[in-house]
Parts: C-alpha cells; structure tokens; sequence
C-alpha cells in the first residue's frame, strides 16, 4: 500500500513559542500510526531545527521545508537551498504551492528545477498543483493540472518520480472554507493517477501519494480520506489547532 500521509502546512504562521507548543500538545497524544502512515509538519525555516528535534525519536513523524530555491548555492540573499536542507537532516520539502505561485510568480519550468535539486540532494517534494475558480468554472481543470504535472515532473526518471508526493490543492478550496467534495477531490485524483500512468505506467501511478488540501477540517477528514486515490490531506488552518490536526491523522486510512 502506498504511504498514507497527513501533512500540516504552517505557512507563515505561528511565533516560535507558540510552534513548540502547537507540536508538544499533538506529539503528547501519541498517536500511533500504522506502518504506511505518516504525519509531516512544513514548518517556517527558522522552526525547522527545533521541529526536527522533537520529532525525530517519534516513529512515523517527519518535518519539511515549505519552499526552497532553485539554485544550489550563491549570491541569492534571503533564498535558501535545498542543500542547507539536507544539511540539517531535512527529508520532505513542499513545491509549488499555489501561493508560491501566485505571490511569488513561481512557473512550472522552475519547479521543474526545484523538484529535480530536491530528488538529487534526497529530499522528497511534496508537488502542489490544483487550478483556479475560473479554471474549474470554465471546465478545463484537468487539463490544466495536466500540464502543470508534465511541466515540472514529466523529465523524471521512474525511479525519481516514486520520490515524489502530489498535493492537489483546488485554488479555490484553500483557506475559504469551501471544500472540494469526497466526489470533486476522487474525479481529480484519478485524473492525476491516469497522467502518472500514461507517462510511467500504471505500477509507478500506484506508488505516488496524491494527497488533497483545500479546507480539509477534522469534520471532513475521514470522508476526504475514504476515496480510493485520496491518500491524505496537506493541511492549513485547522493544523493550526492541535486538536484538530490530531482528528485529522486519526482520519488517515
Ligand atoms: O497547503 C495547505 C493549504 O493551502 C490548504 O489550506 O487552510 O484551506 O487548509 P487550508
């Protein structure tokens, strides 16, 4: 079975106490995860040293990166790579966030770039995709999803691609309050599995965990999770409160 995952995107939230505090009352519950579930936290960087200390002992639980720039090193102020990752034990990193696309202008010929540095320095991507209202109005949101899997992942290799985690993240899902249904998130799903399998084969498609985010909330976590090629939610704000991101893992298959 492929890796079952509930991963908590803080995106630029939390000061640093209230992070320990937010990671020390979910970790207190101590969940326990079956062997091909996994619980990620994409941490801000300044919290990703102290994240990974708390995690580290505890089976099943990882930290990532929630961004990292396309270079390996140099003159770039304020960026950091995905070498200074690796550096301080980091092993998931997420790409291509569809705020990173928007507000920072990041195309698919760049994640293209960041996936193939992650993958090379041993760092699993969580790859987000996911269209805009607009899009989904028009009726084109496949192929628009589509195109954005082949612009930044289709140059890799088998082996490369098993690396990689999807996250299908609807635009218009995230933050609003509006979630895709159990229906909406499945047909995408199985859409994204049907573009892996037509460039890897169907074997490969079966091994990528395609995860869903967009107002995923404890409430409808489990019903979320249910569809066959839902493998798990990428979380915002109900990972902020620790009792429901805990009814959220318990949610995970
Ligand atoms: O990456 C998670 C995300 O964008 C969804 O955010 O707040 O709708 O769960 P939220």
């Amino acid at each position: 079975m492929r890796k079952q995952i509930a991963a908590a995107n803080w995106k630029m939230n939390l000061t640093y106490q209230q992070a320990e505090r937010l990671l020390d009352e979910i970790l207190q519950e101590k969940i326990a995860l079956g062997p091909d579930q996994q619980v990620l936290f994409a941490v801000p960087f300044p919290y990703l040293v102290l994240a990974k200390s708390e995690v580290d002992e505890v089976h099943g639980y990882a930290i990532a990166a929630q961004n990292a720039y396309s270079k390996v090193n140099g003159a770039y102020t304020g960026e950091v790579s995905v070498e200074m990752l690796q550096s301080i034990g980091i092993k998931y990193c997420i790409l291509g966030h569809s705020e990173r696309r928007e507000y920072f202008n990041e195309s698919n010929e760049q994640l293209a770039r960041k996936v193939e540095l992650c993958l090379e320095y041993g760092i699993q991507p969580l790859f987000c995709c996911g269209e805009a209202l607009a899009i989904r109005e028009a009726g084109t949101e496949n192929a628009y999803v589509q195109r954005q899997i082949e612009e930044s992942l289709f140059q890799l290799s088998d082996e490369q691609v098993r690396q990689v985690i999807i996250a299908y993240e609807p635009i218009w899902a995230i933050g609003t309050g509006k979630t895709a249904s159990a229906q909406q998130a499945q047909e995408m799903h199985a859409h994204i599995r049907s573009v892996l399998a037509g460039k890897w084969g169907k074997e490969t498609a079966d091994a990528v965990p395609i995860l869903y985010g967009g107002s995923v909330k404890a409430g409808n976590a489990a019903e979320l999770f249910a569809s066959p090629d839902v493998d798990g939610g990428l979380v915002g704000g109900a990972a902020l409160v620790a009792q429901d991101f805990v009814q959220i893992i318990k949610a995970l298959k």
